[in-house]
């Protein structure tokens, strides 16, 4: 019987009390009493992960909520977020209705291409040891499919050979393996290592490291939205100055927010750890490896040698329009998937995407994050909402 369809509209969710809340989501999804269960004990147990890593005593717990609201390229989707912050599941729910309101987003991403680093030393003469690489490059490429049979079986596969010189006779050379629906690391450290021999050989060098990069340059996710001026008003909060006292005026600010960031690298870490408020929340409710988006996602804001927000936001016509760029490499088998059963229902909850289509929800959750962070800091100020949830979730009332 094919799961449900969840809505992701679902008004008065946060009034609901826990076990209300986990009756909704077994609705919406199709969970059974026993998935549900799994679920609410936080999806690994301690002997489980004892056989995952070394010296385990115990698994560490994180609060996971629900993101709402989100429709993105036209499906409706639940968003899975472990996450110990307060407000940022609400935030993202909040701004992920604005945009809903301006037909949701609209969200791309590259081939499942991770990047594999061979690094030659000893290279006596660069120019002529690349091309004597370029040359070998069939060859080359067929040594790294051979090393991922049952990946090329599949589909995947290398796609491409790249050298890169260095200072200190050092070559560098770049193998793209489409890992389809893996994260890919370890396929790609096997690829280096199959092939980094016969390339010491034709460069007549010193094999150095041979390992993945985190700065996948060629899996990027690109997402956009716009929110039309009216979706983006204050309902309740009056504006701290007359910012909102015309449609447009808001939008305004939070562009005025986003330039600050573009021109200057202590606001731009900032504006980016917004984002990654909404990014790692999923990436680990998930079971990705969240380290390794992180590496991505700030290698890839400072790839110009100065370090750059990874979205931007600009009023245009009647509409406020968020674009973002980054790397998402993600899998979505293979890996902590294998081993986490709350990791699995978690890809359930989100109606069981592909790798690509997983990065293009984790790159929406993300501009919606940063959407609301910017708007709170255009209008009201960040302290009101988001401190009203910390004394809620520490009991505190000063
Ligand atoms: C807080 O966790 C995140 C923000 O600082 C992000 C931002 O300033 O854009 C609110």
């Amino acid at each position: 019987m094919p799961e449900p369809r969840p809505n992701s509209r679902l008004p008065g969710f946060y009034r609901l009390s826990l076990d209300e809340r986990q009756a909704e989501l077994a609705r919406q999804v199709g969970l059974s009493t026993d998935d549900l269960a799994l679920f609410a004990s936080g999806g690994m147990t301690a002997h489980e992960a004892s056989g995952v890593v070394e010296n385990a005593v115990a698994v560490y717990a994180l609060p996971l909520g629900l993101g709402l609201n989100f429709l993105i390229n036209g499906v409706d989707r639940l968003i899975p977020m472990a996450v110990e912050e307060p407000s940022v599941i609400a935030a993202a729910s909040n701004a992920a209705r604005m945009v809903r309101a301006g037909g949701g987003f609209a969200a791309e991403a590259d081939p499942s291409l991770m990047t594999s680093q061979i690094e030659l030393r000893d290279v006596a003469d660069a120019q002529r040891t690349t091309a004597a690489v370029l040359e070998a490059r069939s060859e080359i490429m067929a040594l790294a499919d051979q090393a991922l049979p049952r990946l090329c079986q599949r589909g995947g596969g290398c796609r491409d050979l790249e050298v890169r010189a260095l200072p200190d006779r050092r070559l560098v050379v770049h193998l793209y393996i489409d890992c389809l629906e893996a994260m890919g690391a370890n396929m790609v450290n096997t690829v280096a290592e199959a092939v980094a021999e016969r390339l010491a050989e034709l460069a007549s060098a010193r094999v150095g490291l041979r390992i993945l990069s985190n700065l996948c340059d060629r899996r990027l996710v690109r997402v956009s939205c716009e929110v039309p001026f009216s979706a983006l008003k204050n309902e309740k909060a009056e504006s701290h100055n007359s910012a909102d006292s015309d449609d447009g005026a808001l939008a305004r600010e939070i562009e005025a927010a986003s330039r600050f960031a573009e021109d200057d690298v202590y606001r731009a870490a900032t504006h980016n750890k917004g984002i990654m408020n909404g990014v790692d929340p999923v990436v680990i409710a998930t079971g990705n490896d969240w380290r390794g988006v992180e590496a991505g996602a700030h290698a890839f804001a400072a790839r110009d040698g100065r370090y750059r927000p990874l979205s931007t936001w600009r009023a245009e016509g009647n509409a406020l329009v968020g674009r973002l760029t980054m790397p998402m490499a993600l899998g979505t088998v293979g890996g902590t998937l294998q081993v986490h059963a709350g990791a699995r229902l978690a890809l359930r909850i989100l109606g069981n995407p592909s790798a690509r289509e997983l990065a293009q929800i984790i790159g929406s959750v993300g501009l919606a994050q940063n959407l609301a962070a910017l708007k709170a800091l255009a209008g009201e100020g960040i302290q009101r909402g988001h401190m009203a949830l910390h004394r809620r979730a520490t009991g505190t009332t000063g």
